[in-house]
């Protein structure tokens, strides 16, 4: 009797006993710490022993989490240099495909030489049930999965694209799947299939060229002296690199579009999303339930500091939102003077809860990913002023889809913005269409955060779900493509338009004598 208490003791507390995972998102950009957080909390919700290498470590992390600090004091630096407002407004920002091919080559030699993980990934003692880690257009990070003995799953953080579905199926056809840099939306003409084709091929030659060299190279050096300590064979980095159980793709439907998608790429944006909305402070929440004609609410996300921007346009802005009969809650870093009345400023504002308001009728952002995905969970209209990186697609797909007008940021953009909130304001399809959006982006079988937990555990418990391992890994692109068919077909037809010939020629020949006797 007493052993048979011991033995359901013993199995209740096997099974509160979560898992170890590692969860590795470093790049140092705000909007990523939050995506990276978002699946740490998921995982220590579900009862799971987290180890996070981040760039920015919490201050109290709770008991069942650890944390790996790789901040790097160069990285503020590296990150208002690519942001600087005034060479983005003279047109002068240098980020070219070679330029970012660096930035990630650089990004993860300085993350894997980080003398924390160099210890994390040096100490033999540490297992983990699964790696997961955020993929930013370098494979290299996979090789965590294989140090720690254990399955790997990546999250990506934008919309499904060739390069990533191609390490776990095979690269999507760009004639109807735009590529990740691209704004362009399909169904595309000739101009812009042939364009998604060039940035295909340039893409896959830059990465075989630029990339893959330079990723076996660090996996052998930076990674493989832990693998040898391990006393596991150094295999080539190409046997790691496809070889990840799933990806979990900070994408959906209701955001991007119908794209095909292969077996272990589970969409699940929205997650970093609060399930319950934090209450508002009380004068903000006094601000919004007295916005008798609505609030528009104007935040140009956390890596554009708004108090870099040129005197003069900001002084265009207030005359815009003066001229309103709305309420303007400003997200902006400095007092402003000859504030009109109906016009607020917040150092700091909570954004999900004020989207979440049935006040707030109008979302005015930079555009990036997290603040686009937010007005769709909101269902918000939205006017978007993007200044970088993926935040021009984002806004343009927003734009297609109806809830959306973009204004391009400019010394002279007084008079577009104000006609596009007139435009967003009067013509009521915008905030229509964003309600529509967002019964589409809800209407899910599980929360996406429930499918974060449920998928990282089913790689755990299946040992890295190879029942999902798309076939399509293992074939050759000669054999996808049928070339051998094509060759076998075009030597048959070879060898019989020669017998036909020498046929025809015989029979002439034949009847040439006969004519002749
Ligand atoms: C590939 O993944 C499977 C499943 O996670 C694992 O069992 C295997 O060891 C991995 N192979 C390599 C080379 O990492």
């Amino acid at each position: 009797m007493a052993c048979l208490k011991w033995l359901l003791l013993a199995a209740v507390l096997s099974y509160c006993d979560g898992y170890k995972i590692l969860v590795m998102f470093p790049l140092a950009g705000k909007s990523h710490g939050i995506l990276g957080g978002g699946v740490v909390t998921h995982l220590l919700q579900a009862g799971h022993e987290v180890t996070y290498i981040t760039p920015f470590p919490e201050k109290n992390p709770s008991k069942n989490l650890h944390q790996i600090d790789i901040s790097n004091p160069e990285d503020e630096a590296k990150h208002s240099s690519v942001l600087n407002v005034t060479a983005l407004l003279e047109g002068e920002s240098s980020l070219s495909m070679s330029w970012f091919i660096d930035f990630i080559k650089s990004m993860n030699r300085d993350v894997l030489s980080h003398p924390n993980l160099v210890k994390l990934m040096g100490d033999t003692t540490k297992n983990y049930d699964v790696v997961i880690a955020e993929w930013m257009f370098s494979d290299i990070y996979s090789g965590l999965g294989y140090v720690f003995n254990s399955p790997f799953i990546w999250v990506s953080t934008i919309e499904p694209h060739w390069t990533i579905l191609g390490l776990i199926d095979e690269a999507t056809n760009p004639a109807y799947v735009p590529d990740s840099l691209s704004n362009n939306a399909p169904p595309f003409d000739f101009v812009g299939r042939v364009k998604e084709l060039f940035l295909q091929v340039t893409g896959m030659a830059l990465r075989f060229f630029y990339l893959d060299g330079y990723q076996s190279q660090a996996f052998e050096e930076l990674i493989g002296p832990h693998i040898i300590k391990r006393g596991k064979p150094l295999i080539p980095f190409v046997k790691v690199q496809y070889n990840a159980s799933l990806i979990l793709g900070n994408s959906h439907v209701s955001l991007g579009q119908a794209t095909r998608l292969p077996q272990a790429y589970k969409p699940i944006a929205g997650y970093h999303i609060d399930t319950t909305v934090k209450p508002l402070p009380a004068d903000l929440k006094k601000l919004l339930d007295n916005a008798k004609n609505g609030l528009i609410y104007f935040s140009m996300g956390s890596n554009l500091k708004s108090k870099e921007l040129p005197d003069s346009i900001k002084k265009d802005l207030l005359e815009v939102f003066g001229g309103l009969k709305q309420t303007v809650l400003w997200k902006f870093e400095e007092a402003l003077p000859n504030l009109p009345s109906n016009v607020h400023i917040v150092h700091w504002a909570p954004q999900q809860s004020i989207l979440a308001h049935p006040n707030c009728i109008l979302f005015i952002t930079h555009g990036g990913l997290l603040s686009t995905t937010e007005a769709v969970h909101f269902g918000k209209p939205i006017i978007g002023i993007p200044v970088f990186g993926d935040q021009f697609n984002n806004i343009d797909r927003a734009v297609k889809k109806g809830f959306a007008k973009r204004v391009n940021l400019a010394y002279d953009m007084k008079n577009p913005l104000r006609a596009a909130i007139d435009d967003l304001l009067h013509d009521k399809s915008y905030a229509q269409k964003a309600k529509d959006l967002s019964v589409v982006y809800h209407d899910r079988p599980v929360a996406p955060g429930k499918e974060l937990v449920h998928w990282t555990e089913h790689v755990v418990k299946t040992r890295g779900a190879p029942h999902l391992r798309s076939p399509a890994l293992d074939v050759p692109v000669y054999q996808k493509l049928y070339l051998d068919l094509l060759a076998l077909v075009l030597l048959v037809l070879y060898i019989l338009k020669k017998i036909v010939v020498k046929l025809c020629c015989s029979k002439k020949t034949v009847e040439k004598k006969r004519k002749k006797d």
